[in-house]
């Protein structure tokens, strides 16, 4: 079965995996298309990288108008109020601007000010101490929070354990692609966060990201991921194959070093934890530097 313009979007809604669908992007003309395609987007995830994609603020960057930090943040404003109205209900991430030294009290005044701008925030904040202090007192709040940059069973503990009593669900975004990188198994970080979960009180939910290939995307269905955020190559990919689903004999082909599971109780408090983590050290340091540079070409 294919996805073809005869399939009208009552059956391609009808095709929804269980797994909610986010798309991976910072252009509500992608957002558009991939709801035309699929019948559905339940929600979306941004970062500074893909903002710096978006066709508007490429525009402004090649054409070498100053931007300040203010204009980059109205930009940022003005895409997500374009694509809150075109997702479902699993809402817009919006992610704060955060360097190595950015303070928490930093990162919740973004935090507070981009929950603003729409109605279905949710807030990104890193995987570090500072993040999840921020994340913290956000869902003291009532904000909802997303925490990015997820490489670890340890770090998806502090995040379930920092964010304890949250009255909206939290999210945490482990990065299969990028562990994939590096030449371990990052679908394996999938299963050990959700069997670690499973002892918990469900507060939190797996929003499986840097998904590059629709095997990740399978096998993220198969391991029970709530979400997934996916790239628009990719959703087009599932579409064009008829959005098929595991079934009850799939496996996931092996591939990179397996990532051990670790027995971690989810009742420490999240400081004892030990959240250090390379990759979230290199992907703050790479979102800053995509941020930045939108700043400096255009100025
Ligand atoms: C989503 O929240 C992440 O920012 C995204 O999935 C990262 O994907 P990448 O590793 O392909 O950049």
């Amino acid at each position: 079965m294919s996805s073809t313009p005869a399939m009208n979007r009552q059956a391609k809604a009808a095709r929804r995996p269980p797994s909610k669908i986010l798309l991976d992007g910072g252009d509500p003309g992608e957002t558009k298309h991939i709801r035309d395609l699929l019948g559905f987007v339940d929600g979306q995830t941004t970062n500074p990288t893909l903002i710096a994609k978006n066709p508007e603020v490429a525009r402004l960057v090649k054409s070498g108008q100053p931007m300040s930090e203010n204009q980059e943040a109205a930009e940022y404003r003005t895409i997500v109020r374009q694509i809150s109205p075109l997702v479902g209900d699993a809402g817009v991430s919006i992610e704060v601007f955060a360097d190595l030294d950015t303070t928490a009290d930093a990162m919740l005044e973004q935090g507070r000010e981009m929950n603003s701008w729409i109605p279905n925030a949710y807030i990104k904040y890193p995987c570090t101490a500072q993040g999840l202090k921020a994340a913290q007192r956000s869902v003291a709040e009532g904000l909802r929070v997303n925490i990015t940059l997820c490489f670890s069973q340890s770090q998806a503990a502090a995040v379930y354990a920092a964010t304890k009593g949250a009255k909206a669900p939290v999210y945490v975004s482990p990065f299969i692609g990028r562990l994939d990188d590096i030449g371990q198994n990052g679908m394996d970080l999938i299963a050990n966060i959700k069997r670690m979960f499973a002892a918990g009180d469900g507060h939190v939910l797996v929003l499986a990201a840097s998904i590059r290939s629709l095997q990740h995307l399978l096998c993220s269905f198969h391991y029970g991921a709530e979400l997934v955020t996916v790239p628009t190559k990719v959703l087009e990919e599932w579409a064009q194959t008829g959005m098929p689903l595991p079934d009850a004999s799939y496996s996931y082909p092996p591939t990179g070093k397996a990532i051990a599971w670790e027995e971690l109780d989810l009742n420490r408090p999240w400081e004892s934890f030990d959240i250090r983590h390379e990759l979230t050290t290199k992907g703050i340091q790479k979102f800053v530097a995509d941020y930045r540079s939108t700043l400096r070409q255009a100025s």
